[in-house]
């Protein structure tokens, strides 16, 4: 007998309705997957005789032939082990097949029959609702990343004997509500870590807000222990929050990243990530036989934190250059080629030379003319020139370091790089895809960075003097645009402009 089960899976970010077709007939025992499979999923046949035997049915000793449609589509992953325990069951007449047709169904099963979560769920849940899908069986982890899509019934269960009870009685079971309480944050602890901590460092302070408001690349150079680290720790606590179609976004790429497992439903918090400096390319920009998102599109709306930035490979860094851009990575491999976004907000921290000290206050440097220029080589200049704020941490004079901490908390300084994103949104309202000024393109600065003499004699000096490309004047604009919103103003002054080049730093040393 035949039977055909629902299931999805995923490329790149989206995905795709997957047919598990599964025929049982006369002919000597034994079992044939087509369609594509894996490695895992070819794997499932072991692993699916063993469930059902040990969760208490019958394993037909028959021929038994797995089809998975589309047939070209390449597929992956344990999330079919479910449809195909189901397909196997209704083909034997074990259960009934009256729902098989309008539900999908995913999730991997152990040996004792329990069912364990799988990654992508959302973007497939969100596929299932737009093709009139009614249902999404799902394992009971990642139920609650899935009743997130609004218009689909989604059930969550532990184990293989709950999924063929709800089968054969689907009137006793009612659909997952989303619960508020689990909405996640993978970066709980650092909301929570608060720019009050932070003594002196007026202008690193100054940046991270602009930074916020504008959503502006940074960089902190400074000697070590300077604070560094803990003030690019203190930018998303003063982050404004993610609007809804921005959570479901962030959440869809964490969903595919299989980051969500058992965490709960949607990412409400700008995500917040900071992978270390032996991290490979593909870790970061993303990669694999079936692409997977690497660092920058897991930090999409929120921040990139890269530490000792001069540690990093120099060819990894590289790979920012273009997803800096144009905030999306394509992945191509010969098989499929995908695009993953990465909006992200780049902040990095290095010291100013090999030994650290360089320009420091106490701290004598011991490097060379040469060494220093290697040490910056590393860090080529198109990345650097798509840093809009370059900001000198010098470290703390005795008498601040002895002092409490007397700056102002995040939650105000949040409370005006709202304001100041809500006065940028009232300018973009009739433009697409730009959210924040470090996106603005060279038209729209034309049209809202317009300079008075005064503020072009200033530029002009800068530019001559720093010896700047035109890219690195453009943002000198977009920084100053954000200074302008912080106040409130409309029109760029002199001393907008003044502040903004003073962001140039590293543009100074060399
Ligand atoms: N401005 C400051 N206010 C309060 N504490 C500070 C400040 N600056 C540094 N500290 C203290 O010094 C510690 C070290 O700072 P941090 O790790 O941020 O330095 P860093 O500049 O990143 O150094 P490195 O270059 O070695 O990475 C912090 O954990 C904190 O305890
Ligand atoms: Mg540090």
């Amino acid at each position: 007998m035949l039977a055909r089960v629902w299931s999805g899976s995923i490329v790149g970010i989206d995905a795709v309705k997957v047919g598990v077709e599964v025929d049982v007939s006369g002919g000597l025992p034994g079992i044939v997957i087509l369609g594509l499979p894996d490695a895992a999923i070819q794997e499932a046949k072991e692993r699916v005789k063993a469930t059902l035997k040990n969760a208490g049915f019958a394993f037909p000793m028959r021929k038994i032939v797995i089809n998975l449609t589309p047939a070209d589509l390449r597929k992956e992953g344990p999330c079919f082990d479910l449809p195909i325990s189901i397909g196997i069951l209704a083909a034997s007449e074990q259960v009934s097949a009256c729902l098989l047709g309008d539900h999908i169904f995913l999730g991997e099963v152990s040996l004792d029959g329990s069912l364990r979560s799988v990654a992508g769920v959302l973007p497939i849940a969100a596929t299932a609702q737009k093709m009139g899908i009614t249902g999404l069986v799902v394992p009971a982890d990642n139920a609650q990343e899935a009743a997130v899509v609004e218009g689909l019934a989604v059930y969550g269960f532990k184990n293989l004997s709950e999924v063929t009870h709800f089968l054969n009685h689907p009137g006793r079971y009612k659909p997952v509500q989303v619960d508020k309480t689990l909405e996640t944050l993978h970066t709980t602890s650092l909301q929570t870590l608060d720019l009050k901590d932070v003594k002196g460092q007026t202008h690193a302070r100054r940046a991270l807000e602009i930074a916020a408001a504008g959503g502006h690349n940074l960089i902190f150079v400074g000697p070590p222990g300077s604070g560094k680290t803990m003030l690019a720790r203190r930018l998303p606590g003063i982050l404004p929050a993610l609007s809804f179609s921005e959570a479901l976004e962030v959440t869809r790429i964490h969903s595919v990243a299989g980051l969500l497992k058992n965490r709960g439903s949607l990412v409400r918090d700008r995500p917040f990530r900071s992978p270390h400096h032996s991290a490979s390319g593909p870790s970061l920009v993303g990669g694999g036989s079936f692409p997977r998102p690497g660092e920058i599109s897991l930090s999409h709306k929120g921040i990139l934190f890269l530490d000792e930035l001069t540690e990093f490979k120099r060819d990894v860094l590289e790979f920012l250059r273009q997803p800096l851009e144009d905030g999306y990575v394509t992945i191509s491999r010969t098989k499929q080629s995908v695009m993953f976004p990465a909006q992200f907000t780049l902040v990095a921290s290095t010291n100013p030379c090999p030994c650290g000290y360089y320009g420091d206050t106490i701290g004598q440097c011991t490097c060379s003319p040469r060494q220093r220029e290697q040490y910056w080589a590393k860090l080529s200049g198109p990345l650097m020139d798509r840093i809009d704020l370059q900001v000198a941490v010098n470290r703390l004079k005795a008498e601040e370091i002895t002092q409490q901490p007397t700056g102002e908390s995040s939650a105000s300084v949040r409370e005006r790089v709202q304001q100041a994103r809500d006065y940028a949104s009232d300018r973009f309202k009739n433009e697409q895809n730009l959210s924040c000024n470090a996106q603005m393109q060279s038209r729209h600065l034309q049209k809202w960075c317009k300079l008075d003499d005064d503020s072009r004699n200033i530029l002009e000096g800068a530019i001559r003097k720093l010896g700047l490309s035109a890219r690195a004047s453009d943002r000198i604009l977009k920084v100053a645009r954000t200074i302008a919103d912080l106040a409130l103003d409309d029109e760029l002054k002199m001393h907008h402009i003044a502040e903004a080049i003073q962001y140039r730093t590293i543009d100074r040393m060399q």
